[in-house]
């Protein structure tokens, strides 16, 4: 069964609040995506195993803390997942970044793929796939199934706001798969957006409507 995790730290949930609001333009949407992002790296990265290591700061021998080397790669579902890369970097600049390209078709609501693009040691990594939004999760779900033909074991999935349905479809389809999300809303309407949501993320962080 996936772990659902909802992030309501302050900062998280101001800044939800902001990205929602329809006067929030282009240059300060795309900002805050960044900032949840990393806000909810530092939360989903609170498991990963440290090592002890001997060091010498300029007073004496010491042992300090290091992460344990694990390797970690992002996978942007494209476009709207892009937004939430560089958030992402800012607190894990190792990480590796994948692309897998996917539209939802506006028919039918059902993902259509047009590139995927991984590091070559994907299927060794720690993997978390970002999207700003899982609504019916059907993007979310045929991303990971795509990751999972190429090797990929430990994969978590992040999102900013998600309907419950989204949620109902990963866990039935990826319960291996843990979620962090910041928002969990109602419902989605009778064109597959979420409600009350921020619209269509893709067109909000580019400017495309
Ligand atoms: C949006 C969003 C997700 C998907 C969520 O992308 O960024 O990828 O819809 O919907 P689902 O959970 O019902 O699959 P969209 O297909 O609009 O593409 P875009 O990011 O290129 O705008
Ligand atoms: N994709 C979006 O960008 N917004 C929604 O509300 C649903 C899918």
């Amino acid at each position: 069964m996936s772990k659902v995790l909802i992030m309501d730290h302050p900062l998280i949930q101001h800044k939800v609040g902001v990205i929602r609001r329809i006067e929030t333009g282009s240059k300060d949407f795309r900002t805050i995506i960044s900032e949840i992002a990393m806000l909810m790296t530092y939360e989903a990265t609170r498991d990963l195993k440290l090592v002890d290591v001997e060091i010498e700061t300029p007073i004496c021998k010491t042992t300090v803390k290091e992460l344990s080397g694990k390797k970690l790669a992002v996978v942007p579902i494209l476009r709207a997942g892009l937004g939430m890369v560089d958030g992402m970097l800012e607190m894990i600049p190792a990480a590796k970044v994948g692309h897998i390209g996917l539209y939802r078709d506006p028919e039918t609501l059902e993902p259509v793929e047009y590139y995927c693009k991984l590091p070559a040691d994907s299927d060794e990594r720690e993997v978390f796939v970002v999207d700003p939004m899982l609504a019916t999760g059907g993007s979310a779900s045929a991303a990971i199934t795509l990751l999972k033909q190429h090797g990929c074991k430990r994969i978590r999935m992040m999102c900013i706001i998600a309907a419950p349905q989204g949620i109902r479809r990963m866990e039935a389809d990826h319960p291996d798969v843990d979620l962090y999300i910041a928002a969990l809303d109602d419902k989605l309407n009778e064109h597959g957006y979420i409600v009350p949501g921020l619209g269509d993320a893709g067109d909000r962080i580019f400017g495309t409507k």
